[in-house]
């Protein structure tokens, strides 16, 4: 599906985003493997959650939503550690690399063969990162040379010691979740912080999990208790409307409820960086996961330079903050290889895209550059089948001096039904 997006002449508005995908898949999981009902509020409307549900649902875990004050309810009727059943049939992971990792880890701790498949784009994803550390704690994993479809081989497993090669939250958390499932104690170690959201889960729904300087370490076979979650805003959704009120002379925006947890905020410090005001206001009550309202507006833009430090907290926004460029900024990425094995070549696709809407933009091995104080001409982006690339190109073209439009638009159903609606509704 192609969408038209016209040049802003206003941008802003107040508004709350969408539920956070990574706090909603681990709450589904790790209800799914406690013991009681637990209840998810705001859960992330896209089409990966689902993708989770339906997985779980085929592993034999009775969930369901019903109308709540503030949107849906949805309740995990937990099966207890380790109490999956087995599926007849394949898990479809669709296109969530979280859903397919994380089961991984899950199913390495359970005493069946199942096996994960995934749309075109999981299918070209690396999975060998998490078949490696699982087969280390003893479980074995086929994988179609490092790729789904993969058949797990749970069973009984030991705790290790790993340090993540990588800079991967999902890495990470895959080897938790089988390390809950394993005799013995199993240590993460992390050179560069990833996103914490799976250490915060698993202490909500009261397991013992120890955090000291990069280091996690968590007892095996600790009983989990069924908890309520209340999931804050995507900071990774909210990222584009902070670009585009960034990028729009005379525009502000107001997002309220949404995540300040500081392993996802770090694309705020780079707004601010290049020039734009940024205010953060924590919301008093303290969840497991931190919410608050944000506030961002538009100033003169500098171009900045993003180091490879940074790129593990701002590894989902970085097509955000590649549109805010085009706005006048500019922008060097480096360090950023990992964006090449996300829902697309997020390098070569973003860079493709941006250039065809009038971007004076580079590609670099392992990230771009974007030049900053050429106004984009408008044209046609191809989304690649990315939500991310989608909503990003939407944003650039806000900045345009002609109609853009969108190929794949659809994509942005993965994280943010609704964002065609919110750009149109936020731009009047
Ligand atoms: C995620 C971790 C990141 C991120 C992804 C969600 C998570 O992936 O890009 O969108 O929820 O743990 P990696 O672990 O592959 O960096």
């Amino acid at each position: 599906m192609d969408r038209t997006v016209r040049p802003a002449r206003r941008f802003g508005g107040t508004l709350r985003v969408p539920g956070d995908k990574s706090v909603s898949h681990r709450a589904l999981i790790l209800g799914a493997l406690a013991s009681g009902r637990t209840t998810i509020r705001g859960m992330a409307p896209g089409a990966d959650c689902r993708s989770t549900i339906a997985c779980l649902a085929a592993l034999g875990v009775d969930i369901g939503a019903c109308p709540g004050a503030d949107g849906p309810v949805w309740l995990v009727e937990g099966r207890g550690l380790g109490g999956l059943a087995a599926p007849g049939r394949p898990l479809d992971a669709g296109n969530s690399g979280s859903t397919a990792r994380f089961l991984m880890g899950v199913l390495a701790g359970h005493p069946f063969a199942s096996t994960l498949t995934g749309d075109d784009s999981l299918s070209r994803r690396p999975m060998g990162r998490v078949a490696e550390p699982l087969e280390l704690m003893g479980a074995r994993v086929e994988t179609a040379g490092g790729h789904l479809p993969a058949t797990v081989h749970g069973g009984r497993l030991r705790g290790i010691t790993y340090i993540t090669p990588i800079p991967s939250a999902q890495v990470k958390s895959a080897v938790l979740f089988a390390g809950l499932h394993a005799d013995g104690v199993t240590v993460v170690a992390e050179a560069q912080q990833t996103r914490d959201h799976t250490e915060r889960a698993l202490a909500a729904f009261g397991a013992d999990i120890a955090v000291e300087r990069g280091r996690l370490s968590l007892r095996g076979r600790q009983a989990l208790r069924a908890a309520d979650i209340i999931v804050p805003g995507d900071p990774s959704s909210a990222a584009f409307w902070a670009a585009a009120a960034a990028g729009t002379p005379g525009a502000a925006v107001v997002l309220e409820g949404v995540s300040v947890n500081p392993t996802r905020t770090a694309f705020l410090g780079v707004i601010e960086r290049m020039g734009a005001s940024v205010s953060v206001e924590a919301d008093e009550e303290a969840g497991v996961e931190p919410r608050g309202t944000v506030t961002v507006r538009h100033e003169a833009l500098r171009p900045v330079e993003i180091f490879p430090a940074e790129v593990p907290g701002l590894i989902d926004e970085l097509p955000a903050l590649a549109a805010l460029a085009t706005c006048g900024g500019g922008l060097t990425v480096s360090g950023a290889g990992e964006l090449r094995v996300k829902e697309s070549d997020r390098i070569a696709a973003l860079v493709a895209g941006m250039r065809a809407l009038g971007a004076d933009i580079e590609e670099r091995r392992d990230g771009f550059r974007v030049a900053g104080g050429r106004r984009l001409t408008g044209g046609v982006a191809d989304a690649a089948g990315d939500h991310r690339l989608a909503m990003a190109f939407a944003i650039a073209a806000l900045g345009a001096r002609g109609d853009s439009r969108i190929r794949g638009a659809e994509s942005v159903a993965i994280s943010y039904p609704g964002f065609f609606d919110t750009l149109e509704r936020l731009c009047q």
